[in-house]
């Protein structure tokens, strides 16, 4: 979801609520992330601030780089050609595998994919899973019953488990709801219980089997055994330390280990062992009243994670007192988590992982560190938080699935800090150590699980720009992590304002690479360097694509998720042009390693006030799926900026684009 625009982007207020706010559209504020723009960054932490790290890195170390691909970090803040790399880019042909021709920043209502390309949809919102009669889509005349058997709203996350040749599994993430978007007529400052419960249908994750056939491409499967619905109603588990915490339990579960469902699942990734890790991010929307709260610490812990002290904006808590912090103080502290289950069982229950911290969880990546151990990357989209690891105490076992199913309720959780000599410490955050004490409000790892960001606050944790997806790439190991902007670094006191700092008043994000050191993830160190400073490169000095010719790249803006081709190619879809460039979001593909490292080009052009919400290949990387979030955000259904996918009112949508040759996805 977009969060973070430039005041310029300013329209006319209209009235006190969106006079704060900084965004283009509204709605997006409003919706996706609880208006967070219009209220102070959460983190008054001291700790050093990213962007000041990054000066000093991008000063002392701009021409090294780490082992095989230093040849390509050259200067940044310059539009010339930069080095020998560049010039092989240019006379050897690719090297990369990608040979598509880049499309351009648009407007218009329309996916755009390179010639010889096509791109059809695969499933919207309202889409009936399952064979019961009554749940086909009908605008305007749903209810919650059919929602929970129904393609949720606003796709974000997408996973591909394949199950057998031409046969897999589509997860998809349902982050948030736009109720004006959603129903004729909709009052925000009287919504109806009926509207309030289909919004908690229409969250969560979707299950759905999908087939490819010979000629039609992919289509999912009606009423397929896998397909499965998960809502914010769904029961699930805690598991880790903070399960049964006196601060988890409420009057609805007095023993603090079951949680009715799952809410702002932004991105997410898949196990080693086959489980979806799906992520709840912008929870603190939700809830309302935080200044009705006796508590202190409870108080204190709510206003970090941006909790209102009000009324919240979907007041939801109307009818539902568990979203009332004045009558149920501990129910925002069972969300915030990253949420394990099995894609594979229908009837599984899902677990909320406590030993993987609590904050705006973006996305998971998780990989088999040498001893066998699982480690998960995390980031913490907010501005100036944090980016994370898990590293379990046991050990992957390829020969027992359900054992593994235990590795993420122990562990050790770390917090990063990114050094300027281009090197990093995971920071273990442990309940006893350093200044995680009692007198400090850590007297168990419970503690330190539900109040993970204040405990990376005393740490000395880097803050962020935002950190959104986090990836590990199967082709060399490497660590990606998208800083997808931060326009308020310099802003209102805040550090990072040098004019020499390319990156003040982060508006367009940037994407780093990490080594973990030894090439081992669960080592306590690592290095790390630019991939690339986002921008527009005709427009702004201070962009940067891994040393690679600035004039040819593709200008890109807000990178949120990303993933990889099978040769190891970074593929990134954007949440945040249509404020920054006021064109719509795309998907961009960039190879990391080779002379074209850093030759960024645009795949495909998305809709009016829809961002590219995730991205995802076939097995074979023939097919590449992509989410189209929220079409027409920022318009009201009198006048629609977007009428994607079927020419009527807008449906989230996943689409898939295939070659027109059935050839590989950028070959
Ligand atoms: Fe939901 Fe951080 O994007
Ligand atoms: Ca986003
Ligand atoms: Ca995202």
């Amino acid at each position: 979801m977009s969060l973070d625009h430039d005041p310029s982007d300013l329209l006319p207020v209209v009235d006190d609520y969106r006079s704060n706010q900084c965004f283009v559209h509204p709605q997006t504020c409003r919706w996706s992330c609880g208006n967070q723009c219009a209220h102070p960054a959460p983190n008054e932490s001291g700790n050093e601030y990213f962007g000041a790290v990054a000066r000093r890195y991008i000063s002392r170390r701009r021409l090294l780089g780490f082992g095989a691909l230093a040849a390509g970090m050259l200067v940044v803040g310059k539009n010339t050609v930069l080095g020998a790399e560049t010039a092989r880019a240019q006379s050897a042909g690719s090297s990369s595998g990608l040979n598509f021709t880049p499309v351009k920043l648009d407007g218009s209502d329309r996916i755009i994919v390179p010639p010889g390309y096509k791109s059809e949809i695969l499933i919207r919102w309202g889409d009936p899973l399952f064979l019961d009669p009554g749940t086909g889509f009908e605008f305007g005349k749903q209810t919650a019953a059919q929602q929970e058997r129904q393609f949720g709203y606003n796709c974000d996350y997408l996973g591909f488990i394949p199950l057998a040749k031409d046969r897999a599994l589509l997860i998809a993430n349902h982050e948030y709801t736009n109720p004006e978007l959603m129903f004729p007529g909709y009052d925000p400052e009287n919504p109806t219980k009926e509207q309030v419960d289909y919004e908690l249908a229409a969250h969560g994750v979707s299950v759905v089997h999908i087939e490819r056939h010979p000629m039609r491409g992919w289509r999912y499967t009606l009423g397929a055994w896998h397909n499965r619905r998960i809502t914010g109603t769904t029961p699930m588990r805690l598991t880790g330390p903070a399960a049964g915490h006196p601060w988890m339990r409420t009057s609805a579960d007095p023993a603090g280990y079951t949680v009715l469902g799952t809410l702002n699942n932004c991105s997410a990734g898949i196990t080693p062992w086959g489980t979806v890790l799906t992520c709840e991010e912008n929870f603190n929307q939700y809830f309302a009243n935080n200044d009705q709260v006796a508590d202190a610490a409870k108080k204190a812990a709510h206003k970090r994670y941006g909790l209102p002290g009000g009324a919240s904006e979907r007041k939801w808590e109307r009818f539902h007192k568990r979203f009332d912090l004045a009558q149920e103080p501990n129910e925002a502290f069972r969300f915030g988590w990253v949420v394990e289950f099995d894609p594979h069982d229908p009837g599984s229950l899902p677990r909320k992982h406590t030993a993987l911290g609590r904050f705006k969880h973006e996305a998971t990546s998780t990989v088999i560190a040498r001893d066998g151990r699982a480690v998960v990357y995390m980031g913490d989209d907010e501005r100036f938080d944090y980016v994370y690891k898990f590293v379990s105490d046991g050990k992957y076992d390829p020969n027992d699935r359900q054992a593994n199913f235990r590795l993420l309720e122990s562990g050790t959780l770390y917090a990063a800090k990114f050094k300027d000599d281009g090197t990093g410490e995971w920071i273990p955050l442990i309940a006893g150590q350093g200044k995680l004490t009692a007198a400090n409000g850590f007297a168990n790892q419970g503690d330190v699980c539900i109040k993970t960001r204040l405990a990376a606050d005393l740490v000395g944790a880097t803050r962020m720009d935002r950190p959104e997806d986090i990836e590990v790439n199967p082709a060399n190991g490497y660590i990606y992590a998208a800083m997808t902007n931060n326009s308020q670094r310099g802003t209102s006191g805040r550090p990072g304002t040098d004019a020499a700092n390319p990156r003040a008043e982060n508006r367009h994000g940037h994407i780093i690479e990490m080594m973990p050191a030894g090439g081992d993830h669960a080592a306590p160190t690592f290095q790390w360097r630019f991939l690339m400073l986002c921008g527009d490169p005709a427009k702004d000095k201070g962009t940067y694509f891994a040393g690679f010719d600035q004039s040819l790249v593709s200008p890109i803006s807000s990178p949120d998720n990303i993933t990889f081709d099978r040769r190891g190619n970074l593929w990134i879809s954007t949440d945040g042009q249509p404020s920054t460039f006021k064109k719509n979001d795309g998907v961009f593909a960039v190879p990391v390693a080779g002379p074209e490292r850093g030759y960024n080009r645009q795949f495909l052009s998305g809709v009016p006030g829809g961002e590219c919400a995730s991205l995802v290949f076939s097995d074979n990387d023939d097919t590449l799926f992509v989410s189209i979030q929220h079409p027409g955000e920022g318009s009201t259904l009198e006048n629609l900026t977007s009428n994607f996918p079927d020419g009527k009112e807008p449906r989230p949508t996943v689409i898939f684009v295939m070659k027109d040759d059935g050839g590989v996805i950028g070959s």
